[in-house]
């Protein structure tokens, strides 16, 4: 059975005192709300992390950050590592999100190193994929995906791979209110568990696979109904705790 995943992406959102106010209002609704068995993870800005996790203990929600860096530790001013994020009870990591693929210039072969560090420090990769508008309308979507999942997860392990969990995210989605249909995310998703199955055989059939760009409470149900979307990556949605925990009871 696939694991269902609900991810909360905050982004660059929520100052400490916000962010509490925000965690504990999930943690509350989960708890008096949430009967399926559906996984949710809080990703928080860094600032966050320590925090918001001791908040989570005891709960059934786990913490997410939403980047690190490829290497252990060093002169890397400004960046954290893997080693940091466990310590602070961190359990899963956002990587290869679009706006750090865009604004940061990350390529597949960088996600590469920083999906085997994660690893190596027994924290579960969110890898993410999705193509552009413009890509999507000449037709190269699904090679373009392929081509991120190839160069940065195919030089996995069975074992190691068996551990990532992937999200769908086509940019011409994320934060502009335009969904994918459920057919789009669909048949995209299904495009992937193929691809990976091409590797990896059966254990593709493992693998969560979320969908993210602007899922929210009156969509999701109809994307989660799709037999290859095992859940949600939500960027603003998960800003709003009912919207959020509503997202989460969508199965
Ligand atoms: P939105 O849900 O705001 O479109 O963001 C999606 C996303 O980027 C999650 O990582």
């Amino acid at each position: 059975m696939r694991k269902k995943i609900v991810a909360g992406n905050w982004k660059m959102n929520k100052p400490l005192e916000d962010g509490l106010k925000l965690a504990t209002e999930v943690i509350n609704m989960v708890k008096d709300e949430v009967r399926n068995e559906a996984l949710a993870v809080l990703c928080t800005p860094f600032t966050n992390l320590y925090s918001v996790g001791k908040l989570l203990e005891g709960s059934k929600i786990a913490l997410g950050a939403q980047n690190c860096h490829s290497k252990d530790s060093g002169a890397y001013t400004g960046e954290i590592s893997a080693e940091m994020l466990k310590s602070v009870g961190v359990k899963y990591v956002i990587l290869g999100h679009s706006e750090r693929r865009e604004y940061f210039k990350e390529s597949n072969q960088f996600l590469a190193e920083k999906v085997n560090t994660v690893l190596k420090n027994g924290l579960t990769p969110i890898f993410c994929c999705g193509e552009s508008l413009d890509q999507r309308e000449k037709g190269i979507h699904f090679d373009f995906v392929n081509s991120q999942l190839t160069e940065s997860l195919f030089h996995l392990s069975e074992a190691d791979f068996s551990k990532i969990v992937i999200a769908y995210e086509p940019i011409w989605a994320i934060g502009t209110g335009k969904t994918a249909s459920s057919a789009q995310a669909q048949e995209m998703h299904e495009k992937i568990r193929t691809h990976l199955a091409g590797k990896y055989g059966k254990a593709a059939q493992e693998t969560s696979i979320l969908y993210g760009g602007s899922c929210n409470p009156g969509n999701a149900k109809e994307l989660f109904a799709c037999k290859d979307v095992d859940g949600g990556l939500i960027g603003g949605a998960s800003l709003k705790s009912r919207d959020f925990v509503d997202i989460i009871k969508s199965f």
